[in-house]
């Protein structure tokens, strides 16, 4: 079954030109991209968009860094979209993430990871609505 999820090419691996390579590993494992731009978030966002994440001892650090320069928030859909993205994402330290996947070659530790993908439906649903309305998005 199709299903949407949804991406951020972090602020690291938009400074070291990476956004274009990573578009294109999720164009490869069969994902469309039905919508997309850039932004800078302000740290208000940031700590909106994580707001799942505010107890955590890290979320000061990830919510400065998440707006420490521009992303590039975007939308994709496909067969197992959430699956397959995080697949391609690989594990959340790039330590840990196995190799080919986005994390390994772009992610530097943790924190500065390179890309973002929704763990869940529900995450995916809100993910989306944060920064997209149904106009900006694209279906084919
Ligand atoms: P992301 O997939 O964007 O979702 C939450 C982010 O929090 C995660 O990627 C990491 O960048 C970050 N994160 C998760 N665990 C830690 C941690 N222990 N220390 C710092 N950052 C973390």
């Amino acid at each position: 079954m199709s299903d949407r999820t949804f991406g951020i090419v972090k602020p690291d691996a938009v400074k070291a030109g990476a956004t274009g390579d990573i578009l294109a590993m999720a164009e490869k494992a069969g994902l469309k991209i039905i919508g997309a731009r850039m932004i800078h978030m302000k740290k208000e966002d940031a700590e909106g968009f994580y707001h799942v994440h505010a107890d955590k001892g890290f979320f000061g650090e990830l919510t400065a860094f998440m707006s420490e320069g521009p992303v590039l928030v975007f939308v994709m859909e496909g067969a197992n979209a959430i699956k397959t993205w995080r697949d391609t994402l690989g594990a959340t330290n790039p330590a840990e993430a196995a190799e080919g996947t986005i994390r390994k070659k772009f992610g530097t530790n943790i924190e500065r990871n390179a890309a973002h993908g929704s763990d869940a439906p529900e995450t995916a649903a809100f993910e989306i609505g944060y920064f997209f309305n149904g106009l900006q998005l694209f279906s084919r």
